[in-house]
Parts: C-alpha cells; sequence; structure tokens
C-alpha cells in the first residue's frame, strides 16, 4: 500500500493549519506522510460544473476536487445527506421525508465523484472514504473494475437495525456499505447494529472474526473511535498566546464561574434541553444566580435546510427569555454565540470554564469533550459533564455522564461540577487524559490502516450484494 486517498465531502481549506479541528489537521499529517490524495467536493456551486476535478498541491500531498451543480447541492447534500440520512442516523424518524429524487441525485453524485476519481488512481493507492455522504462510492469504484483496498469510516452513529429500515433505500445503501472490504464505526455499539442491519435485510452471513460474507466477497467490520490530536492541543492550550487570551477572558468574568458549551447548531446536540437544565440550576439554587454564566457556542450549520432554522429561532427565543426573566444589570445568565471560532480561541473558553458541558442527545463521537479535557490545566481542571449518547461516553468514563433529555440529572450534575473537591477533578481529569494520550487521531487512523492492509490480501471482486 503506497498513497493514501481520503474521499470527504468537505476537503480542508489550503489554509488548514489556522482554522481546523483535529481530525483535519491528523489526516492531513496522513497524507504528508505518504504523500497521497484529498478529493471531495470544492465547497462551490456552479451552473455547469466541468467532470475534470480542479488539482491544487497542498504541502505534500495533492487536493482534487469537483463543484457540484444547484441541483446536486440541493438533492445530494441538503435533502438526502441532511434532511434524509442526517436524522436516521441519529435516530430521529420524526424528522424522516424521504424523496426519491433526492435519493437519486445522492447516488448520480457518487457516482459522478467516482469515474472523476478513477482517472486520479495509481497501482497501489488505498482508498479511505469518510462519513455518510458518499456511501455509495466503494461500488461505483469497484464496478468501473477499480481493485484498490477501499476502506469507509462512519464518523455518525449507526441506529440500530429496525430504525435504519424506516429508510425506504436501506437494501440498497447497506449493500453499498458492504461493497468495502474494511467499514469502521465509532463504538461496538453502531457496529453491533450495522452487522444485525447486514445480516437481517442482505442475508449475508456472520464468520467468527465478525466480517460478513456474501458468496466470495466479505467486508470487515471494525470499531475504531476517533480521537483528537492531544499532544498538540494540549501544547496550544499551554502556549503563551492561549495564555494571553485566558487572561483576557478572566478580566472580563469578574470572578464568575464559566460553564461553556461548544457545538454546531443542530437539533441533535441538546441545545434547548441544556438551556432549560441550567435555568433549573438558577432557579433551584438563587445563591448561584450572578455568580454563574453558561457561554454556548452554537456556530451555524445548514443553514438553507428547514429543521436547522427552526432550531436556530427556538434556541434564540429560549435563551431570551431566560435572560430576560433572570438577567441583571451587568449579569446574563446565558450568552449565546452564533459564531465559529479557531481551536485557539476555543482552548482558551475551554480552559477558564469550570464545567464543559456536553450534551447531545446523540452524536457518533464528540471531539469537543475531547478537546475540553485536554486544553484543561492540570492543577485545576475543571470538569466534563458529558451525555451517554455521544459516542465519548464509551471511553471518557471519568466524566459526570448523564442523560440529556433528564433536565434534573443534568442540573444535579452541574451541582455536583461546581463543589467536586480539587482531588476528584484531577483524578478524573488524569485518568481521562491518559486515555486520550494513548487512543489520539493519529493512533485511530494507524488502527484504520492496518486493518484495511490486513484486508488487502484477500480476494477482490464486485460480487458484493
Ligand atoms: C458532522 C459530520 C461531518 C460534517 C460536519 C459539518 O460532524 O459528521 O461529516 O462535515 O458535521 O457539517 P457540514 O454539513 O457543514 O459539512
Amino acid at each position: 500500500m503506497e498513497r493514501l486517498v481520503i474521499v470527504s465531502n468537505r476537503v480542508p481549506s489550503l489554509s488548514l493549519e489556522t482554522s481546523a479541528g483535529g481530525l483535519a489537521v491528523a489526516l492531513k499529517a496522513s497524507l504528508e506522510e505518504s504523500g497521497g490524495l484529498w478529493f471531495g467536493w470544492s465547497g462551490t456551486i456552479t451552473e455547469r460544473p466541468g467532470p475534470q476535478p480542479r488539482l491544487d498541491q497542498c504541502g505534500a500531498f495533492s487536493l482534487a476536487t469537483l463543484d457540484l451543480s444547484d441541483e446536486e447541492f440541493h438533492g445530494y447534500y441538503e435533502e438526502f445527506s441532511n434532511r434524509t440520512l442526517w436524522p436516521v442516523f441519529h435516530g430521529r424518524l420524526d424528522l424522516l421525508r424521504p424523496d426519491r429524487k433526492a435519493y437519486q441525485i445522492y447516488r448520480k453524485v457518487s457516482f459522478r465523484f467516482a469515474h472523476a476519481l478513477s482517472s486520479l488512481l495509481q497501482t497501489g493507492d488505498a482508498i479511505w472514504i469518510q462519513d455518510y455522504h458518499l456511501v455509495p462510492l466503494g461500488k461505483e469504484l469497484r464496478s468501473l473494475g477499480k481493485m484498490a483496498p477501499l476502506g469507509f469510516f462512519l464518523h455518525v452513529p449507526f441506529p440500530q437495525a429496525e430504525t435504519f429500515a424506516a429508510l425506504p433505500y436501506h437494501r440498497e445503501l447497506l449493500s453499498d456499505f458492504c461493497a468495502y472490504d474494511l467499514v469502521g464505526f465509532q463504538t461496538s455499539a453502531c457496529a453491533e447494529n450495522f452487522r444485525e442491519a447486514a445480516l437481517r435485510y442482505l442475508g449475508g452471513s456472520l464468520r467468527n472474526d465478525g466480517d460478513i460474507a456474501f458468496g466470495t466477497h466479505s467486508v470487515r467490520v471494525g470499531v475504531f473511535p476517533v480521537g483528537i490530536d492531544t499532544k498538540a492541543f494540549r501544547e496550544m492550550a499551554g502556549s503563551s498566546d492561549v495564555q494571553r487570551r485566558t487572561q483576557r477572558l478572566r478580566a472580563c468574568m469578574h470572578e464568575r464561574d464559566w460553564i461553556c458549551g461548544v457545538d454546531r447548531l443542530d437539533y441533535t446536540k441538546g441545545l434547548a434541553e441544556r438551556f432549560r437544565a441550567f435555568e433549573m440550576v438558577l432557579d433551584e439554587t438563587p445563591a448561584l444566580q450572578e455568580n454563574i454564566s453558561l457561554i454556548q457556542i452554537a456556530a451555524p450549520s445548514r443553514e438553507s435546510v428547514l429543521e436547522y432554522r427552526d432550531m436556530r429561532s427556538q434556541l434564540e427565543s429560549l435563551s431570551g427569555r431566560i435572560n430576560g426573566r433572570l438577567g441583571t444589570f451587568d449579569w446574563a445568565p446565558i450568552r449565546y454565540l452564533n459564531k465559529a471560532f479557531n481551536q485557539a480561541q476555543l482552548a482558551a473558553l475551554y480552559r477558564v470554564s469550570r464545567i464543559g458541558l456536553v450534551t447531545p442527545l446523540r452524536d457518533g463521537m464528540n471531539l469537543v469533550a475531547k478537546e475540553y479535557v485536554a486544553a484543561q490545566d492540570p492543577e485545576d481542571p475543571g470538569v466534563l459533564i458529558l451525555s451517554r449518547f455521544a459516542g465519548a461516553a464509551q471511553e471518557l468514563t471519568n466524566a459526570l455522564l448523564v442523560n440529556p433529555f433528564d433536565t434534573s440529572a443534568v442540573a444535579a450534575a452541574i451541582r455536583e461540577a461546581l463543589r467536586m473537591p480539587l482531588m476528584d477533578r484531577q483524578m478524573r481529569w488524569r485518568q481521562m487524559m491518559n486515555h486520550l494520550e494513548t487512543n489520539d487521531v493519529h493512533a485511530w487512523r494507524r488502527e484504520f490502516l492496518k486493518a484495511l492492509k490486513a484486508t488487502s490480501n484477500r480476494a477482490r471482486d464486485d460480487s458484493s450484494p
């Protein structure tokens, strides 16, 4: 295996160093090692997108990108990826409105991407596709005669088999998943759900090693919890730049405690439930009023999708109501910010916050939870409150784990975190940090590629279901 080819809907920008998170940085590091190629959508919508990818050099590796047409952006990205697959993968069947035309466009984009990518492939490439936007791409590459090892990693949760089957196209999509040599998930529960769905709806057979076999083709199913670049994040959080930023923040905190939440503005993140839990803490413990604030960053996301716009107005009115009812001349209970911030700004926020409140209703992993831990001052670390329904809860078992739907339980966890003695905080932080140091994003990439390489000796054909 010589060259790594990464495929994802979004590709890193050419100025990656200043703005990107751990995952993009680590994937970039792996491409720098292998001198590879990153292929995906350019982020641009044009009237008549050309069939040839645009090539750019990004350090030691190449970026190859394609534009989307307006119709493709709407059908593939908005309607099918984010209004159909996203709610199904996160168990929100109430939001599911499957649309056959959008599904056809979704498949057509994978077909077009596969054709464009195939002209760039070389003997010895290993291909690693990221996330739910491009599930059919592997099968398309096989049908074009490409025999390279094909790996797929799902960053979002895989739901229970019956939930997935609510999608009218579940069999075709399962068959697309099974065309890969290796399919990776964030948690063992997700891998189990996938196995059950593939066995039940495609009729493959389960082998002793957990692979699923269909005639001469088999797919390996693995668990690879994604990590952050722990060392780099920790170093950045301790840098003089971040120190200056934390001093500035402390000066405007007026000795109040901060709780921070950092998310994309998404209905899976449990933001309304979080605001209500914080409101409950303030109502039930008046002594905390004026002494504590929730700083909630909700970076705008998928704004052309109706459910995201609805969520935005709901959060605006909820935070406005809470601030209007409880706020004073010089204190706002919730500082609600609809903007994205860079990594240094976030590291400073994490470091000054007594509590990191990460309470998604459902989440594949949640890297904010990991970054919050990595940013803490070892002498005086803050407390992570983490949803049981985030993949990260399988690893960060020393966080205060909560059910995000249970308002009083989240409120109780906030009070417990505020009271937690220093020794207890240090012990929990050390254990979580040990885990993050060993299981970082570089280990994630290495483990996935090792498992992909191990599939190389198997027969490859397009006899997948
Ligand atoms: C989630 C998905 C990613 C996606 C990101 C941002 O984390 O797993 O694949 O890139 O959200 O969403 P966007 O729609 O802006 O790409």
